[in-house]
């Protein structure tokens, strides 16, 4: 196993990091108040090729491998995370799934604008019931001559109210449950296409969330991503990329977190001393790191299986659910080096921990992770 990254994958860390302090960090603590999208930012991002990283530059990418990416989205996640997951969205659910499975009308004329950053990415799979519970889809999509026609509601919509395109679950059949789910590339403005007023979050507040409405919209049968009852497969293979892109804003919250106490333990002052010198606030570090560090090593090992072709469902899994876990741990563990200033929006922390929470719960909880790691386990892999 080689440790070493290459060149060209410090670089484009670098670049995301220089980034992130220039660019995301000065607005980052406003926007989390004011729950303000950061237009100007993803625009930019996306004339430095960060919204198409691991697109072939054939369809307007980066042409990155996975492990650039994953480094990238530590850096801009450690600033902010909301600008983390608008990201992982638009690259991992929207811009790869299309590559991989989408036909070359779609590629040319939807992959080129949103890998460029013209255009944003949306995924659209959970519903009001569906969940966790991903296959019990109720938005339907009737055909009609060479158009579907969809009808329901999707929620939990990250990038909802502001994407140009968004990838839609549907049922084609219900008679083939999950068989019969099929994915709709649907462009924003469609006739009877509607999203809903931004979620009031907890966290990640920066970043969009909101349900779609589908009322008699109208969608050409070419807008169709893979085949007719494909969707579920789809959403899934997909997902197992996202999970390594949420494990890497996890990433970000964790070593933020353990930067903020680093860098607090020895300014503050506690009993004649700066508190870094007392053995409870170097434990806490110590295992902050360690935790951080494990938990890197499994998102770069997923990383790097799906670089090589291999099967990642399970590591990918793994990824996710120790990252989100950690990065939770980590900034309450940031919160408490801090004291009572750990409690007050100044120092950042108290924003870790909020924007930490969501990353055990969306693109399949911590528990949906279990049972893709115990399933994949016992089938032998
Ligand atoms: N990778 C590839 N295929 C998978 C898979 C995975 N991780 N998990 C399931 N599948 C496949 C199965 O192989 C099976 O395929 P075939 O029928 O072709 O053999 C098919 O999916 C159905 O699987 P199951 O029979 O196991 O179905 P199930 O209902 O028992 O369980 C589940 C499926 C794993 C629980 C799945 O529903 C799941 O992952 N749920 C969580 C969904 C999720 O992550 N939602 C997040 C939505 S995105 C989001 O958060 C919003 C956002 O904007 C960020």
């Amino acid at each position: 196993m080689n440790f070493e990254f290459t060149e060209d994958q410090v670089m484009i860390q670098q670049s995301a990091r220089e980034f992130a302090e220039a660019e995301i960090a000065p607005s980052a603590v406003e926007r989390d108040i004011k729950a303000e999208f950061p237009y100007d930012i993803i625009k930019k991002l996306g004339e430095q090729g960060f919204l198409g990283m691991m697109v072939s530059p054939e369809y307007g990418g980066a042409g990155f491998d996975t492990i650039s990416y994953v480094l990238a989205m530590i850096e801009i996640s450690k600033v902010d995370a909301s600008v983390g997951v608008i990201l992982s969205v638009n690259n991992s659910l929207v811009c790869w799934g299309l590559e991989k499975y989408g036909s070359e009308y779609l590629k040319q004329n939807y992959l080129t604008k949103l890998a460029s950053g013209e255009k944003l990415g949306a995924f659209a799979l959970s519903e009001p019931e569906a969940g966790s519970d991903a296959t019990n889809q109720h938005t339907v999509a009737e055909k009609d001559g060479d158009h579907y026609i969809i009808n329901g509601i999707k929620n939990w919509i990250t990038n909802g109210t502001t994407a140009d395109y968004t990838l839609v679950m549907t049922q084609t059949d219900r008679e083939k449950a999950h068989k019969g789910i099929t994915c709709f590339l649907v462009e924003r403005g469609t006739p009877g296409f509607e999203s809903a007023k931004k979620e009031d979050k907890l966290g990640i507040r920066s970043s969009d969330t909101c349900s779609l409405t589908f009322t008699n919209c109208r969608v050409p049968k070419e807008n169709i991503v893979w085949e007719e009852g494909k969707g579920f497969n789809f959403a899934m293979n997909t997902l197992n990329g996202g999970r390594i892109g949420i494990a890497s804003q996890a990433l970000g919250i964790a070593e933020a977190s353990l930067e903020a106490s680093k860098k607090y333990a020895k300014q503050r002052k506690a009993f004649g001393t700066e508190i870094a010198n007392h053995q409870a606030i170097q434990f806490k570090i110590a295992d902050m790191a360690v935790k951080l560090e494990a938990a890197k090593m499994l998102t770069f090992q997923a990383a790097a299986l799906k670089d090589a072709g291999k099967n990642y469902t399970k590591e990918s899994a793994m990824a996710k659910l120790y990252a989100s876990k950690i990065a939770v741990e980590n900034a309450l563990e940031a919160i408490q080096v801090h004291g009572g200033y750990g409690y007050v929006r100044e120092y950042l922390v108290e924003r870790y921990l909020r924007d930490a929470k969501i990353t055990e719960i969306y693109e399949g909880t911590s528990e949906i992770q279990k049972i893709v790691i115990a399933r994949s386990l016992l089938s032998g892999n």
